[in-house]
């Protein structure tokens, strides 16, 4: 009997443990948390018990819907430990760990949902510490209300719907492109340039050579039409000197008849010759 009593009315607590005695024959709450422990009390007494400990809560791929009423996909994690001194309250409101438990876990949901409801698309983009920030703001004030103390919160994951990644994805892809081909404009553009050098310089030296054959042909003509004038001026003073009476003193008939023996013998091909008759084959004087 003795024995009994005493397994009855001693409990114990475990380093991560805070407890609350429960008389279940008086229906009595102890308000004073207890450590871990033995412990004795009223026959047939119960802890009502919590961690001593923060506990970890987490939430992956939890949906939002922003500012814009675009679906955000959150991964969120945090810790969580209720108040010692609040635990006679919880336990009246919660009833115990378990019924806490689901409470904070709803709040907590609840708390990211508003958190999200702040930042539209853009700013999921570039304010991530802000929004993490957030969260923690508007996660510690619901939680004050349920006596919870939070710490280590962590937004690891911000998804936005894949066609929206999608089009932000196309529009960089976009961007680069511009700055590629902004980039090769100055390449192509010196490679034209060297290109038209190279065609400009080549037709200068063909303009060139083209001038200078024309002036050789030029002169050369100049030199021959030079040579045979010249020539036939030193024959014409010949025919002079031939005619003159101080010279030769051809007649007229006889110098033409000289001529036509000279044409005659010079002839490659047969020469045939009209005459008025009497013909006269001999100028001799
Ligand atoms: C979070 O709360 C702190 C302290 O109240 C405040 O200084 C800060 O501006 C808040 N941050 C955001 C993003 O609301
Ligand atoms: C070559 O370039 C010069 C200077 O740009 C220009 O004056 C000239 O007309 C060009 N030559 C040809 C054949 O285009």
């Amino acid at each position: 009997m003795i024995i009994a009593l005493i397994a009855t009315s001693l409990k114990k607590l475990s380093s991560d443990q805070v407890g609350l005695k429960y008389d279940t024959i008086n229906k009595n709450l102890d308000e004073t948390p207890q450590k871990e422990g033995l412990h004795n009390g009223p026959p047939g007494f119960e802890f009502i018990i919590f961690p001593s400990v923060y506990k970890t809560l987490t939430f992956d791929d939890l949906r939002c819907l922003n500012k814009d009423g675009v679906i955000i996909t959150l991964d969120v994690s945090y810790q969580y430990k209720a108040q010692p001194a609040k635990l006679h309250e919880i336990a009246m409101n919660f009833k115990d760990y378990e019924g806490y438990k689901k409470v904070l876990q709803f709040t907590g949901e609840s708390a990211l949902h508003e958190a999200c409801s702040y930042f539209d698309t853009a700013q999921f983009q570039a304010e991530r510490v802000r929004f993490q920030e957030t969260v923690r703001n508007v996660t510690v004030r619901k939680y004050a209300t349920l006596y919870s103390d939070i710490t280590d919160l962590q937004v690891s994951n911000i998804a936005r719907p894949a066609e929206y990644e999608d089009a932000i994805r196309s529009k960089e892809r976009a961007r680069e492109d511009i700055e590629v081909a902004k980039n090769e404009r100055p390449r192509l553009l010196t490679e034209a340039m060297t290109k038209y050098r190279e065609a400009n310089t080549t037709a200068e030296i063909l303009i060139d050579k083209a001038e200078s054959e024309a002036r050789i042909l030029q002169n050369r003509a100049a030199q021959e039409a030079a040579a045979i004038i010249e020539q036939y001026q030193k024959e014409s003073e010949a025919y002079k000197e031939i005619l003159s009476p101080t010279g030769l003193g051809f007649t007229i008939d006889g110098f033409i008849s000289y001529m036509g023996v000279r044409v005659i013998s010079s002839a490659k091909n047969p020469v045939y010759i009209g005459m008025k008759s009497p013909a006269q084959t001999s100028y001799l004087p």
